[in-house]
């Protein structure tokens, strides 16, 4: 993986930020926004969508990894994840597998708050180390 640039980094963190005001989290109020930079060359975007039947909700970056498969790219390049709370927002286990199955284990995790005050950043496979894979 090549050095991640400031503007990568910057309108990443802007789709997630932007897509995060869509998401629809009544039961948590916990809204998520997650962006990814695809091998297209084209940030594809999603939101948490809950649902009144907890387990069938889904988070945000499930719905970005699902927006990128369903246009046609294959590889992930770079994510970011933003939420609001008293801590970073951390992918769920299940996200990290599903983003461990597109990306290679130094793609960056770029983690922020809404304020943007609060920034780390991961690769894949720190975020989930001796991950499965067939
Ligand atoms: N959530 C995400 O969308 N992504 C994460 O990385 C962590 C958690 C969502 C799931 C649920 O809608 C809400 O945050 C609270 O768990």
């Amino acid at each position: 993986m090549r050095q991640q640039t400031e503007k990568e980094k910057r309108d990443l963190l802007d789709a997630a930020l932007a897509v995060r005001l869509n998401a629809y989290a009544p039961y948590s109020n916990f809204q998520v926004g997650a962006a990814i930079l695809a091998d297209d060359g084209r940030i594809y975007a999603g939101c948490n969508v809950e649902n009144a039947a907890y387990p069938e909700g889904t988070c945000a970056e499930a719905g970005a990894i699902a927006a990128m498969i369903a246009a046609g790219a294959q590889r992930i390049q770079q994510v970011a994840v933003v939420a609001d709370g008293d801590s970073l927002v951390s992918p769920c286990g299940g996200c990290r597998q599903k983003l461990a199955e597109f990306a290679d284990a130094d793609v960056p995790v770029v983690l922020a708050s809404v304020s943007d005050a609060d920034i780390a950043s991961y690769t894949v496979a720190e975020l989930l180390p001796a991950s499965f894979s067939l």
